[in-house]
């Protein structure tokens, strides 16, 4: 099976994209920053049943860094992920340049205030007004009828809801469940940052949240409870928990009493690593 073809140049991507739709064909993005794993194949196979054409894209995004983070050593495998997208049927790979994704003169930025508020919007300054300003950014580039997105990064899906949402983006935003590796620590590229040991010190993050699903499932109410059961879980195994919190599913606000859709979501540093991961409390 041949790579998947790659296109660097802007332009050039949103010729191919105007061609397919001239066409009449639909056409699914996978946002991503590279390193892809079985997560993103997800995205992608969700995307080829939804549309005729899947745009995977990779770029690992400096706006969405601050100055202390990983972006010079965040892992990147562009021939690996170019195998294995071709393997999910995925039409082009968009490999942009940050110099060409951001000019001399670049100077917008998207701010989606309230949803990128508090989580990891308070921990990681700025973060999500980089995530937003490129998303839109592949968007208009790319011009799909669909982008699909993982629910690991809770936050970050409802931060491109509402944006898509509060600017009338012709994009249809989908959401997937996190795939989860057999012991249950959520998929993430920075799972490859972790020692033996530090791996199995990360199965504390679901461990707590499940304490607190469980508990949520017999019928407790007070999102207090449901934090210290969680909290007891993961405290003893990682080196610093950044935020625990329950939320409400749609638009994030805190919660006390879980009388709507809810979700319990983790930042937490095991080694120097940071990991993330959610769950819904039902
Ligand atoms: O989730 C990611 O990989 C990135 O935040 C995204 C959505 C590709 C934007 O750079």
């Amino acid at each position: 099976m041949n790579d998947v073809p790659v296109i660097a140049d802007l332009a050039a991507m949103s010729a191919w994209s105007e061609a397919a739709r001239g066409q009449g064909e639909r056409i699914a993005l996978v946002p991503t920053m590279g390193a892809l794993h079985a997560g993103h194949l997800s995205l992608l196979a969700e995307g080829r049943r939804r549309a005729h054409r899947v745009v995977l894209s990779i770029f690992v995004n400096p706006m969405q860094f601050g100055p202390q983070e990983d972006l010079a050593k965040y892992p990147r495998d562009l021939p690996g992920d170019l195998t294995r997208a071709a393997s999910m049927g995925c039409d082009v790979a968009f490999v942009p340049e940050a110099a060409s994704m951001y000019g001399p003169s670049f100077q917008t930025a998207i701010d989606v205030r309230e949803v990128s508020r508090g989580l990891c919007g308070e921990c990681r300054p700025g973060h999500f007004v980089g995530v937003a300003t490129v998303v839109c950014k592949l968007f208009n580039i790319v011009r799909p009828h669909v982008a699909l997105f993982g629910e690991k990064d809770f936050q970050q899906l409802a931060v491109i809801r509402r944006m898509g949402a509060d600017l009338n983006l012709p994009v249809e935003i989908v959401g997937l469940p996190t795939v989860r590796e057999p012991d249950g620590l959520a998929m993430s590229s920075r799972n490859a940052y972790l020692s033996p040991a530090d791996r199995q010190r990360a199965g504390a993050l679901l461990a707590g949240l499940s304490a607190a699903k469980a508990l949520a499932e017999k019928g407790e109410r007070r999102a207090s409870v449901l934090l210290d059961a969680a909290t007891t879980e993961i405290a003893r195994r990682v080196d610093r928990i950044d935020y625990l919190e329950v939320r409400a599913s749609d638009d994030l606000k805190p919660l006390q009493i879980i009388d709507r859709p809810a979700v319990m979501l983790v930042a937490a540093f095991v080694g120097g690593t940071r990991l993330i991961d959610n769950l819904r409390l039902g």
